[in-house]
């Protein structure tokens, strides 16, 4: 008998494009899960459930031993504060930036900077390692509002195409870091299971050099 294997899966934009990588490593949901008001999905295999999380609580169950595998952001996985997962594998979707942003044009204060983001933890990490003080402010989204509301000289957030910013008046100064989304795994399940989890991790990984 296979030990059962539980793969949270971040939902948003992370979800649709990690089903169909999932599919190239044979793992199928039994049933559609964007048709589902459902959170937890039986697969292809007896062995292997699903179950659909808000992004930011998905290290938070692999910290924690209930589910085995999660498929993250590094923006998520950055700013969350576990001790308990290994980063096994970078699925190489979702990929975008981490960088500050300010007001086009408009020149940094002469005093310690405001910073407004979501990814505190980051945000002070990385000010703090370049020497600058900054008081960082916790936000939940729309963060390109902040420097135009005078809130924040800066914000630290998400760029892909660079629209967001660009349709509300603000640039991409720094990057803090190159991000794209990585499958993590329990570090006490990664032995306790690992006779199950080594040929998941392998087909997943061939499916992500098929992406490729
Ligand atoms: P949330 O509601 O938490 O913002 P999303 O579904 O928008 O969730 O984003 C989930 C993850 O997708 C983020 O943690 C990040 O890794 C990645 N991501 C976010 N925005 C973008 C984007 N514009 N382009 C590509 N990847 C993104
Ligand atoms: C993300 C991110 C930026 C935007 C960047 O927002 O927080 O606002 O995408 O992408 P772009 O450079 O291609 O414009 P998202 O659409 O996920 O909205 P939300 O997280 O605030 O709901
Ligand atoms: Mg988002």
């Amino acid at each position: 008998m296979s030990k059962t294997l539980t793969i949270a899966l971040s939902k948003g934009r992370i979800l649709g494009e990690t089903l169909p990588l999932l599919e190239k490593a044979n793992i199928v949901p039994v049933e559609d899960i964007s048709k589902s008001r459902k959170l937890i999905f039986d697969t292809n295999h007896e062995h292997i459930k699903l179950v659909i999380l808000r992004a930011t609580d998905v290290p938070t169950y692999v910290d924690h031993g209930v589910a085995d595998f999660g498929v993250a952001g590094k923006d998520v996985l950055m700013e969350a504060s576990t001790k308990n997962l290994y980063e096994l594998l970078d699925l190489k979707i979702a990929k975008c930036r981490l960088m500050t942003a300010g007001v086009v044009g408009q020149p940094l204060p002469n005093r310690r900077l405001k910073v407004a983001s979501k990814f505190i933890k980051t945000a002070k990490a990385y000010f703090a390692e370049q020497g600058i003080q900054a008081d960082v402010i916790k936000l939940y989204g729309a963060m390109e509002l902040a420097p135009i509301m005078g809130l924040a000289d800066l914000i630290v957030d998400i760029v892909d195409t660079g629209n967001t910013l660009k349709a509300n008046g603000l640039e991409a100064r720094e990057l803090i870091a190159p991000i794209s989304t990585r499958l993590v795994v329990n570090k006490a399940a990664y032995k306790t299971k690992y006779s199950e989890i080594e040929p998941i991790l392998e087909m997943i990984r061939r499916a992500v050099e098929d992406n490729e």
